[in-house]
């Protein structure tokens, strides 16, 4: 069992359209190539993320979350614990790429220069990307091309940039860097070095997904499993560390804004068969409803 892969440029548009659609409904994650982002660039936004992620702590400490922020952006070192009560450590960076009225270039970091430049070219095109999918996806639903964009908030829709960093972990076998967890918001689109470690669960098991060096792994999220009405399903997923290697991925989260209310989407829950299966939630109350634990039905 492996998780699909799609090649984009088969001219066949819908056949491809058709696989993206499929995969959403089995799987929740699966990986495009022929994308049409250049790999060279996704090369540069790997160089520079790394490049930022060596530095010296005292370099990386100046675009910290501040301590009474409530947001995410930001860089952070999180300190937790395995299973044997040692710690483990996984290192990460929040900053928003999209929309520019969202940007906060203090959270993106100053070295090295370029980082600004291959982040601005790779947001332009992920947003590209993640539009053409969610025109497919709409589709999928037999619904207009727009609806989801739409139903998510249009030109307000948010593009969240992370970067992790696992480094290498000398322990016992599997440390888990990333618990199962379903990503919160409408989907990911995630590259990741060369050392694996995402695992997608599927019919009881958890399946490597071999990124390829310029693939993208796109991971469908609670905003849309819930906006499609179930249709579409949040893949539950989680990231190993390496026992060798430093692992790094970058996913880009795209999410409603906080205070934008999604549920099913109105078109989709007409007729006496289509009852809604998922009340609506205005953004920040499901992440934090989630968060907490709390009952979201
Ligand atoms: C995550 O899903 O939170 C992490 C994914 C990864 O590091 O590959
Ligand atoms: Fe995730």
């Amino acid at each position: 069992m492996e998780v699909p892969i799609i090649n984009l440029s088969n001219p066949n548009e819908e056949l491809v359209a058709h696989a993206v659609v499929k995969a959403s409904q089995e799987w929740g994650i699966f990986q495009v190539v022929n994308h049409g982002i250049p790999s060279e660039l996704i090369q540069r936004l790997k160089d520079v993320g790394k490049e930022f992620f060596e530095l010296p702590e005292t370099e990386k400490e100046v675009i910290a979350k501040p301590e009474d922020s409530t947001d995410v952006e930001g860089y952070r070192t999180r300190f937790t614990k395995d299973r044997d009560g040692r710690d483990a450590w996984v290192d990460h960076l929040f900053h928003r790429i999209w929309p520019p009225s969202r940007v906060s270039y203090r959270f993106w970091p100053k070295n090295p220069q370029e980082y600004r430049e291959v982040n601005e070219e790779y947001a332009s095109h992920i947003k590209k990307l993640s539009e053409k999918i969610m025109e497919w996806l709409s589709e999928g639903l037999g619904l207009r091309r727009e609806a989801l964009k739409e139903g998510l908030g249009g030109e307000a829709v948010e593009y969240l940039m992370k970067i992790n960093y696992y480094p290498p972990y000398h322990g016992p076998d599997l440390v888990v860097g990333a618990p199962v967890h379903t990503d919160i918001g409408a989907v990911t689109f995630l590259v990741a070095n060369e050392a694996t470690g995402l695992q997608a669960f599927k019919d009881d098991h958890w399946i490597d997904t071999k990124c390829t060096t310029s693939g993208i792994i796109v991971i469908i999220g609670d905003q849309f499993q819930r906006m499609s009405n179930g249709k579409y399903k949040s893949a539950e997923h989680r990231a190993t560390m390496d026992k060798e290697k430093t692992r790094m991925s970058w996913p880009v989260f795209v999410e409603s804004s906080l205070d934008h209310e999604f549920g099913p989407l109105p078109e989709l829950i007409t007729g006496d068969d289509n009852a809604p299966k998922f009340k609506p939630f205005v953004y920040k109350d499901f992440k934090f409803s989630k968060l907490k634990k709390l009952p979201l039905d």
